[in-house]
């Protein structure tokens, strides 16, 4: 598995192999790798014949105040990874090298950025959205793949690529949890023992939500109450409870299928977010 740091590189690496007729998978990572990657990882090379993971921490994403410079940084042991889930190639391209000069051009999606964690984190969705297009442009990919972890993420991307009618395919693929239901995330590693503990009313606020979905509660605001209340309970500072549409990200006042419910709370300085998507019919205890 080759590692690339150009543009230019890796242009002529993709090139070559769409002359082989191969179908290319993007996998687009800040890095600090953990199996919640390496499941996107894994659909990608399940589904494409050459596998580019791209390994960089954006700064155009990170606001004032947030942990863009101790952001974990671990190519060696991420590149480790990579190779043994499948991947063919990593791209790990300099901030010079993604931002050579004052960037000029953005891509922004307009009111799916508004709220939930656009709303306390202006700029950011810009950020991705900018990114995401530099790196579709430069690899070229058939598919790219994200994670349902960042639900509001995946509705921007997709949103994007839709209006912009950009020539790829996204898939989501599901959250993947710790055993005891933390979702896996690389800010995980900033919890102290005692920290870790309190981050488990994410996943508590989330299953007590699903149980009263699944006794017939469909009215947002008490759900949302609840919720309130479980994580006010912990330590932990609420940022924002939603329950929203998946796609158009609009509150929802009764929850219909489609639903997201979405929370971002914060532990200490750190901030966690996550959710779980409604389908009424099925709804499967959150692992
Ligand atoms: P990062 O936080 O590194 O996440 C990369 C991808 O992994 C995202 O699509 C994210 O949703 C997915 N992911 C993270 N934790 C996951 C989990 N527990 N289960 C499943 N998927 C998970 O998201 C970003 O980087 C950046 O914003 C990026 C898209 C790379 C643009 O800079």
């Amino acid at each position: 598995m080759e590692i690339i740091h150009t543009i230019e590189a890796i242009r002529q690496s993709v090139r070559q192999r769409c002359t082989e007729g191969k179908t290319i998978g993007l996998v687009p990572t800040m890095g600090a790798l953990h199996a919640g990657h390496g499941s996107l990882i894994e659909a990608a090379a399940g589904e494409c014949d050459f596998v580019v993971v791209s390994i960089f921490v954006n700064p155009t994403q990170f606001g004032l105040g947030e942990d863009l410079d101790k952001y974990p940084r671990t190519l060696e042991t991420d590149a480790e990874f990579c190779e043994k889930l499948g991947a063919d190639l990593i791209f790990a391209p300099s901030a010079d090298e993604m931002y050579p000069s004052e960037q000029l051009t953005w891509v922004e999606v307009e009111k799916l950025t508004d709220g939930l964690c656009g709303a306390n984190r202006p700029g950011h969705f810009k950020g991705v959205t900018t990114v995401c297009s530099k790196l579709f442009n430069i690899v070229g990919a058939d598919v790219a793949f994200f994670g349902q972890k960042d639900a509001q993420q995946t509705a921007v991307i997709r949103r994007m690529v839709c209006d912009l009618n950009l020539p790829l395919e996204i898939r989501v693929c599901p959250i993947i949890r710790e055993p005891d239901g933390l979702a896996m995330s690389s800010r995980n590693r900033y919890l102290s023992a005692e920290e870790r503990k309190h981050a488990l009313c994410l996943h508590r606020a989330l299953t007590v939500c699903r149980e009263q979905i699944a006794a017939g509660q469909r009215d947002t605001n008490s759900l949302i109450g609840t919720m309130e209340a479980v994580i006010e309970q912990d330590q932990a500072q609420i940022d924002y409870v939603g329950i929203v549409d998946a796609e158009t990200l609009e509150p929802f006042e009764i929850v219909t299928d489609g639903a997201l419910v979405a929370l971002a709370i914060h532990v200490g300085p750190t901030r966690l977010i996550d959710n779980i998507l409604i389908d009424l019919n099925n709804l499967p205890n959150i692992v």
